[in-house]
């Protein structure tokens, strides 16, 4: 029992939050729970097994399963990952048998301070993608009561429900935290000042570098304001795995203590600081994705979908049947996002330039 510190005992000692410290030092790493996890695990896991696992986009085996080819030979529109993303230069010169420095670290954080124009006061950590301080936060954050205005993205619940939160699914002033994703997914509507919680507000702008003009960083000088960044969406880098979490709650540096000293690779640390230092790469992409989620637009409300919403990254639709969608897709190895919420929104990715083409053909069957 060494390395736990009283927070997470309490946790732990209250009964429904006990699956939880499991999963979230899965995420964590092994030292926030070193020492004590080992002799329960065998009763945690056989909880674990009963969860139920999300669905998300990306769940390309599901498709290869049901309808056969080849992972290349499939358009993966499931996601808001920009298919063509940043590569950098000289991306696998590193000292893979060294462990990444502190002044690398700080150079990737500071890159990052420069290109948000991050407030003096705020804190920028850099994280293992922005799931992972969606899994810990709940777990640092006091509070029981968290409101999660629905639709949207289905991690953010599930991470403070793992937690032992109670969760308002639409706005409820008197939540602890709020949890705003800006432009949200799969809405694409956008938050305003007004929408901010006088507690504390927890904004995902995990899609945001596509309208920077948008972002909610200046806020984040307040103490109630933090502010998640990913990497996967706009550069493209999902596979990296690279986030931020930026603000200046007091409890950022307890965050920073929970990701342990080496939660970032040498190579999202250099990948990410090039990224974050070009800044033309940065608004010749946002031009472009612009102009493909308008030519998709128009490929797909061709066919009678109606726009529900989106940003850069990503388009949402109502559509007769989304599951039928889906299906004639499908056939032609296109693969889409659908959700259980709804019989008729889809939504897509854009595809890469060489996509186009066989997707203006599918969508001309889907309605055969
Ligand atoms: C709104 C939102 N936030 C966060 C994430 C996770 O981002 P990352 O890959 O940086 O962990 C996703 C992934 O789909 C997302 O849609």
């Amino acid at each position: 029992m060494r390395s736990i510190d009283f927070k997470f005992l309490k946790t732990w000692l209250t009964n429904k939050r006990r699956i939880n410290i499991w999963e979230s030092s899965c995420i964590a790493g092994p030292n926030i729970l070193q020492g004590f996890q080992w002799g329960y695990s065998v009763k945690i896991k056989s909880f674990m097994k009963d969860k139920k696992i999300l669905d998300h986009g990306g769940n390309l085996d599901f498709a290869l399963q049901k309808f056969g080819g080849s992972p290349e030979n499939w358009l993966d529109l499931s996601t808001g990952i920009n298919p063509e993303g940043y590569r950098g230069t000289d991306s696998d010169n590193f000292n893979l048998n060294a462990l990444p420095t502190k002044a690398a670290l700080g150079a990737l954080e500071d890159a990052a301070r420069r290109f948000w124009n991050i407030p003096e006061e705020a804190v920028v950590i850099a994280t293992h993608g922005a799931s992972a301080p969606i899994a810990l936060l709940p777990f640092i954050l006091e509070g029981q009561l968290v409101s999660i205005p629905q639709p949207t993205y289905n991690e953010h619940q599930a991470a403070f429900e793992n937690a032992g939160w109670n969760i308002a699914t639409q706005n409820d002033p008197s939540a602890d935290v709020k949890v705003l994703v800006h432009p949200n997914n799969p809405t694409g509507q956008l938050w305003s000042a007004a929408d901010l919680s006088s507690h504390v507000t927890l904004i995902d702008e995990s899609f945001c570098d596509v309208c920077p003009e948008q972002s909610f960083i200046a806020a984040c000088s307040h103490p109630n304001t933090i502010i998640l960044k990913s990497f996967g969406k706009f550069w493209g880098l999902a596979g990296v795995r690279l986030g931020f979490i930026i603000g200046s709650h007091p409890q950022m540096q307890r965050l920073r203590r929970a990701l342990g000293p080496w939660a970032i690779s040498s190579h999202a640390i250099a990948l990410g600081t090039q990224a974050l230092k070009d800044k033309d790469w940065a608004k010749r992409t946002r031009q472009r994705l612009d102009a493909d989620s308008q030519k998709l637009d128009r490929l797909v409300l061709s066919q009678g979908a109606r726009l529900v919403g989106g940003c850069g990254l990503f388009r949402s639709y109502h559509v007769s049947s989304a599951k039928d969608w889906q299906i004639s897709l499908a056939k032609a190895h296109i693969w889409t996002r659908i959700f259980p919420y709804s019989e008729t929104l889809i939504r897509f990715g854009l595809p890469p330039q060489a996509g186009w083409e066989r997707l203006a053909v599918a969508l001309e069957r889907v309605n055969a």
